[in-house]
């Protein structure tokens, strides 16, 4: 990560970003957003960056990236497994489903298991209420995921990792790889 974030490789789209909003320090959020698109987690420097672009304190770019689950402070596994843990789906045993899945999983949710294969982290909605506890595994969204069905959804994610094809996001009208 030090690297590309020394060279400036990404102050080019900061500066783009940065330019949208009346105040530098608005910008926290998608300069995280950024980093972690990126390099796919949010080192220290990541978190020093975004201070330095923002004109803020590393401290207050800490409290935001600890506030919100969906930020990673350790590289993600080979496959991000997020469940929804908002309302319906926290009503529909969301939590119980985490727990499961940390069982099935071996690791504990925000972190990646020891053999850096699975993330597991909690998310905010995504907008699939009515078919809740869901999951979302890398692009793939798996509904009803209730406690007893994790162990199964548990075992055709690490069926999956060896298939490329597995999660990828659907391709995007008009770009190439869609047929429609
Ligand atoms: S509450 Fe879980 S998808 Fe909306």
């Amino acid at each position: 990560m030090s690297s590309a974030l020394a060279s400036g490789a990404l102050d080019d789209k900061a500066s783009e970003i940065i330019a949208r909003y009346p105040e530098k320090r608005s910008a926290v959020l998608p300069l995280l957003h950024l980093v972690q698109e990126t390099f796919g987690w949010i080192s220290d420097e990541g978190i020093q960056w975004v201070a330095g672009q923002t004109g803020t304190t590393p401290v207050e770019v800490l409290g935001v990236v600890t506030f919100y689950p969906m930020f990673r402070q350790q590289p993600a596994g080979r496959r991000q497994v997020r469940v929804c843990r908002t309302l319906s789906c926290a009503l529909r045993g969301a939590y119980h489903t985490m727990e499961a899945l940390e069982k099935a999983f071996g690791c504990q949710r925000g972190g990646t298991s020891a053999d850096g294969d699975i993330s597991l982290e909690f998310v905010e909605c995504i907008a699939s209420c009515g078919t809740g506890p869901v999951v979302q595994v890398d692009h793939a969204l798996h509904e009803g995921v209730t406690p007893d069905k994790a162990e199964e959804l548990a075992a055709a994610v690490r069926a999956s990792l060896g298939d490329a094809a597995y999660g990828k996001a659907p391709p995007v009208p008009g770009t190439p790889g869609w047929n429609g």
